[in-house]
């Protein structure tokens, strides 16, 4: 046992070795404080001691095999536990389900403790060591990972770094006047510096939660509150908050999760005179962080949430040299994604595809079509310009559109957080409802449901043939439609991303192993996706890729190689057949989902249909 834990110190002391000069230098340089460094490194070494002996074992399988998750073999699902299965023992108890849709990564949505009426999701946490009553406990959640790892399953949960609930006991004892705990969020006696702080900081909620400060009459002072009133943000200024916040990081990553989602990344450092994001010391932090897990429980994976442009996306990968996140959300595309179902032209998605190509491989994103949150436009408006398209009046258009008002639409759904000043507004419903389930089943109109789930079918297609990691929102395998219920909830009534939070109805779930079902052509139809596109290794994450130009609006063409083999993707975003000819399709080619060959270079792809064609080598 001695002998054990002097191996085990060594493999921690060497770990540490690697990083120390680095971790010690950026934390000098943001604190300057060599107790406070000093207690760190204790406590990560006690976080290190306490981890299990199979974690640890996974930690040297990964920490071996750096590219683990750069491969093709990985898909991901997120759900709300409550929705999913009640709380964590239906989890484990649905597990055969999460296997047959070929899922191996869940991301468990917030599960700690938050105050029932004041918990925005579940992202204003009021203790990050206790589970919620109503879906488990901390023992809970260690058997579930356990139980995930043997079915080789990964588990991913929120870590919601930016601030607290109110609730939190930090919180309380801050607005009882402790001055220790009001210094680790940001109080204000007056309205003074809050008000030079609005001049440059945007608002998250204009609408639901107007303002970054909120007044706390009972004490006399503003608090920073960049989301809800009731999620205080953090100070990050304060070594005591990091150092407190990376244990509570280091234990959570002890109950057995892999990959811990960064919650509301980019906020967590403030200045005043800034717009408050992205902020260079939040790339110190999120570096320390990236070596204090690569010390401690190396297995783990950084997940960003990095909802923002392009170029500031990016840098959250750090350098190959000094690496931040393991992965981020590849927002731009997803956005982009929806914004050409709503032109049925592929011009903006393939220069944005094209950009991502570009990068280096070792960048892995994790796709979506859809998430629990809102879609925000964030597209290029630079190169819509150039085709005459202006950023206020498209982004009316693709929410008009997407709400069934324009164009030849089929979609349903809900604005959120439309801002009456700058006009702007998200759009919220589920992938289903926006390709037009929801309106074709109320309509009874056959045709239009086929049309809807084929445009479904095809999204889902293309996704998969983007690199990296593709996450299917939950309720999405069987084409699950908008629930407006959250509208008789007083407390949901204002955010209508709950529209798209909607519990999982297993009664239709049934009705998946019945091909012709609608919920039995998507769930088969995506499981011969997903197995195709686990055993292609040019589906692999850092497969060459590229784009093709179509000659038609409408058709967007990808292409993937990987050591002597190809597949190309030919998608239709419109409802009429198109006949392409294609350079690259010369010589013999299968399609991997039908099994049809084509010998010829003329193509005609049916109405939202799509291709994988792999070239036949003899
Ligand atoms: C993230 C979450 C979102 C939440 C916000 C505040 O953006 O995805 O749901 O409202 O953080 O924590």
């Amino acid at each position: 046992m001695e002998k054990r834990t002097n191996k085990s110190t060594e493999i921690f002391q060497s770990r540490l070795k690697k990083h120390h000069d680095e971790l010690r230098w950026l934390y000098m340089e943001l604190y300057d404080n060599p107790s406070m460094f000093a207690e760190l490194c204790d406590r990560m070494e006690q976080f290190y001691l306490e981890r299990n002996e199979t974690l640890k074992k996974l930690d040297m399988t990964r920490e071996k095999d750096g590219e683990w998750y750069k491969q093709n073999d990985l898909l991901g699902m997120m759900f709300y536990i409550d929705n999913f299965a009640g709380n964590m023992k239906g989890v484990e108890s649905r597990l055969d389900y999460i296997e047959q849709c070929n899922v191996n990564y869940i991301h468990l949505m917030p599960f700690l403790e938050t105050p029932k009426d004041r918990s925005d999701g579940g992202y204003a946490v009021s203790d990050f060591r206790k589970v919620q009553k109503e879906l488990g406990s901390m023992e809970d959640l260690e058997n579930l990972t356990a139980a995930c790892h043997k079915r080789g399953i990964c588990v991913c949960m929120d870590f919601v770094m930016n601030h607290t609930s109110e609730d939190h006991e930090w919180a309380k004892r801050a607005r009882a006047g402790e001055g220790e705990y009001m210094s680790r969020y940001f109080f204000f006696h007056d309205a003074q510096i809050p008000s030079q702080y609005e001049k440059t900081v945007p608002q998250v909620f204009p609408t639901t939660a107007p303002g970054n400060f909120t007044w706390l009459e009972d004490i006399g002072h503003y608090v920073m509150t960049t989301f809800y009133p009731y999620q205080w943000d953090l100070n990050y200024k304060n070594p005591r908050v990091f150092n407190e916040m990376m244990y509570h990081f280091l234990y959570l990553a002890n109950r057995g999760v892999d990959i811990i989602r960064i919650d509301a990344v980019p906020y967590i450092w403030k200045e005043l005179g800034t717009s408050c994001r992205n902020l260079r010391q939040v790339h110190t932090i999120v570096r320390m962080m990236r070596m204090i897990s690569e010390i401690v429980c190396p297995s783990i994976l950084l997940l960003g949430e990095v909802v923002m442009e392009p170029e500031k996306v990016i840098p959250y990968f750090g350098t190959l040299e000094k690496p931040e996140c393991h992965l981020l959300y590849n927002v731009t595309t997803m956005a982009t994604t929806w914004h050409t179902v709503a032109t049925r032209n592929v011009k903006l998605l393939k220069k944005q595809l094209d950009i991502v190509s570009s990068l280096p491989k070792e960048y892995v994103f994790l796709n979506y079509l859809r998430c629990h949150d809102d879609i925000g436009w964030g597209l290029d408006y630079a190169s819509l310009k150039e085709e005459g398209m202006e950023e206020r009046s498209h982004k009316q258009y693709l929410n008009d559109y997407f709400q069934g008002f324009a164009g030849e639409s089929n979609s349903r759904g809900e604005l959120y957080n439309a801002d009456p000043v700058t006009g702007d507004a998200r759009f919220c419903a589920t992938t289903a409802s926006m390709c037009g389930i929801e309106k074709a089943g109320l309509d009874k109109d056959k045709k239009a449901m086929e049309r809807a789930v084929r445009m479904d079918m095809m999204l889902h297609a293309y996704l998969f043939m983007q690199s990296g990691i593709p996450v299917l929102y939950s309720g999405d395998e069987i084409g699950q439609i908008n629930d407006y219920g959250y509208k008789n909830n007083p407390l949901k009534a204002s955010d209508s991303r709950y529209i798209h939070r909607g519990a999982m109805n297993w009664v239709l779930a049934e009705k998946r192993k019945r091909e012709d079902t609608v919920e039995g052509k998507l769930f088969q139809g995506l499981g011969k996706l997903e197995k195709i596109r686990k055993s292609e290794k040019a589906f692999v994450s850092c497969a060459d890729t590229w784009t093709v130009e179509t000659k038609d609006t409408a058709v967007l063409c990808m292409g993937r190689y990987w050591k002597g083999e190809k597949i190309t993707g030919l998608f239709n975003f419109s409802e009429t057949d198109k006949t392409i000819r294609l350079e690259e399709a010369d010589g013999e080619y299968v399609d991997l989902f039908s099994g049809w060959t084509v010998r010829n270079g003329e193509i005609t792809i049916p109405v939202y249909g799509f291709y994988y064609w792999k070239q036949v080598v003899s």
